[in-house]
């Protein structure tokens, strides 16, 4: 079967240019080496090959690739548990950031998942504010606090949710809302 691939339109740097489009589709196995140089690009606290290899191995997860002139250039690994889909790891090469290509590949998720009631959620570290501000661009808002979740450094994981309230503008429909 021919898996489907959706092309997302991204903002063009240059007006009057053409916007360059990515492709975003399933990633698989094959695509692990790619994304775990990436992986250890852009993060302190790298995902091991065993963690990939889990998330993939998940029946009800989506996990997509971001695919840029025919090169791996980003991944999004979202799993499911019961009601509530828990994106668990995004990340764009240090050199295709800022071009829309998270923007899209959260896109795709929200088409692949298709149920206005779907409640997403994530952790991210406190002190990663350009992931915070794409979150909140997005429709997530801040509702907890984990302490001292992110054991290489203790820090604080903020947990965001985005759900039908906290795009209308409230948390009514979060589960257990704590202090931020
Ligand atoms: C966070 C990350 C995934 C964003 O990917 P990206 O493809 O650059 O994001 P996009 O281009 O779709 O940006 C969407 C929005 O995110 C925010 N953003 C992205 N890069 C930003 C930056 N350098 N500074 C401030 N805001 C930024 C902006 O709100 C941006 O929208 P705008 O360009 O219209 O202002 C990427 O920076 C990354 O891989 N970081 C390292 C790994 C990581 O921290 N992952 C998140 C873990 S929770």
């Amino acid at each position: 079967m021919t898996e489907p691939t959706a092309q997302h339109p991204l903002a063009s740097s240059a007006q009057g240019q053409q916007a360059p489009s990515v492709e975003i589709r399933r990633l698989s196995y094959p695509d692990l080496p790619q994304v775990i140089a990436i992986e250890r690009r852009v993060f302190p606290t790298p995902w091991s090959l065993a963690m990939f290899v889990l998330e993939l191995s998940k029946q009800s997860g989506i996990c997509l690739a971001a695919v840029w002139d025919g090169r791996l250039v980003g991944y999004l690994i979202c799993s499911r548990y019961d009601t509530v889909w828990h994106v668990m790891n995004v990340a764009v090469d240090t050199a295709f950031q800022r071009r829309g290509l998270a923007s899209a590949l959260l896109a795709d998720l929200y088409e692949r998942v298709d149920d206005e009631h779907a409640r997403f959620t994530l952790e991210v570290r406190r002190s990663n504010g350009v992931a915070i501000h794409l979150y909140e661009r997005e429709g997530f808002r801040a509702a907890g606090t984990r302490r001292r979740y992110y054991q290489d450094n203790g820090e604080d994981a903020l947990v965001m949710w985005r759900t039908p309230a906290t795009l209308a503008g409230s948390l009514g429909d979060v589960p257990n809302p704590g202090p931020v």
